[in-house]
């Protein structure tokens, strides 16, 4: 099956690209811009792989990606190409706007026009908005309350406008906070290893008290490829790894694995709009044979191991474009912010 991937040099992406390959019967054709957070260097172990080809672009280029899909004569495909961070779509949420709704409507066109077999949309349990008790389910009604969770609502109810409309076999999966190697340091898990790696403090929002619910990213790619082969079209799955935590107390875990005193945690002022709770009911893909298998405190403990083993991997991120987003997102903040227990 020759299955164009876009995204696959980012953090997801490029997990789900080296997963693929690994089954003699899938070939990849990799769609990626190569912004800020797509790094060939989480691919080099694939690079001259028979079975690959990598293809540098956008997926709102409309001709490049009908010549894409034709040129290979693609079976399916899986929308990994996504501005994902938060922070940033606070920032900039045009680009947000521009890639996940626009781009993702794009993609459909162009594969319902080539007569895909299969799409599959990768989205967000931030969808769902905050969600103060209880879980989300799939039928829930969407609340997303950013920019970034507002444009991935966008691109799914595209998608799934498209098994409505036209019977184009469309799958979404809504996946909860992910977590492992190769993840760009903007996010909260490695930008506090990496921080506390250094000694360097590590910036809590509010009171530190938000929860989010931690899946292993090679349970969330496994639970893609199950929802791609075996997903009923039109249908969305919720995927989750089972492991709520609330913030502090993974940032505690942090410190502990790398033997840093807790004096590194700061309360700095809050993200905006800042929504407390995530948490999803996954027995819909459960039922088809999906499940996490990453317990939190493995996948933590090898993740940890690996942002301490490729300091050559992130130490370059760290010092280029990222560290003038990093000053302005956070300098004042841990300037005002407060210590543990002060
Ligand atoms: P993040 O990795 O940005 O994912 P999301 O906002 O999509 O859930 O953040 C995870 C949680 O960590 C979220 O509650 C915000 C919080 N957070 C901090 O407290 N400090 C930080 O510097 C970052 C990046 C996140």
């Amino acid at each position: 099956m020759k299955i164009l991937l876009t995204g696959g040099a980012g953090f997801i992406g490029s997990h789900l690209v080296r997963r693929l390959l690994a089954r003699p019967e899938y070939q990849v054709i990799n769609l990626d811009a190569l912004r800020y957070s797509g790094n060939l260097a989480n691919l080099e172990s694939v690079q001259q792989h028979p079975r690959y080809r990598f293809i540098q672009g956008d997926i709102c280029d409309q001709p490049l990606v009908e010549s894409v899909i034709r040129a290979h004569q693609i079976d399916g495909v899986i929308n990994c190409a996504a501005e994902t961070h938060v922070d940033r779509s606070i920032l900039d949420p045009g680009s947000f706007a521009r890639t996940d709704v626009v781009g993702t409507g794009v993609l459909l066109e162009a594969a319902r026009r080539a007569g895909i077999r299969r799409f599959l949309q990768v989205s967000t349990d931030e969808v769902y908005g905050s969600v103060e008790t209880g879980t989300s389910s799939e039928t829930d009604r969407l609340a997303p309350r950013s920019p970034y969770s507002a444009s991935k609502a966008g691109g799914e109810l595209l998608a799934l406008s498209y098994w409505t409309t036209y019977q184009f076999p469309v799958v979404v999966t809504r996946g909860s906070n992910t977590y492992g190697s190769h993840q760009y340091p903007e996010k909260f898990i490695p930008l506090f290893v990496t921080n506390a790696i250094d000694a360097q403090l590590v910036p809590l929002y509010g009171d530190g008290r938000q929860c989010r619910d931690w899946l292993a990213v090679e349970d969330h790619c496994a639970g893609i490829e199950h929802a791609f082969l075996h997903g009923v079209p039109g249908t969305v799955y919720n995927l989750g790894g089972g492991n709520e935590r609330e913030n502090l107390a993974v940032a505690e875990m942090i410190l502990d694995l790398l033997g840093q005193p807790k004096s590194l945690l700061r309360f700095v002022s809050d993200r905006p709009g800042h929504d407390r709770r995530y948490a999803v009911d996954c027995s819909r893909l459960r039922e088809l044979g999906w499940k996490p298998v990453v317990s939190f405190a493995d996948g933590l403990r090898e993740t940890v191991r690996w942002y301490r083993e490729h300091e050559s991997w992130w130490r370059p991120i760290k010092s280029g474009e990222f560290k003038r987003y990093y000053e302005e997102q956070y300098r004042r903040r841990l300037e005002e912010g407060t210590a543990c227990g002060s």
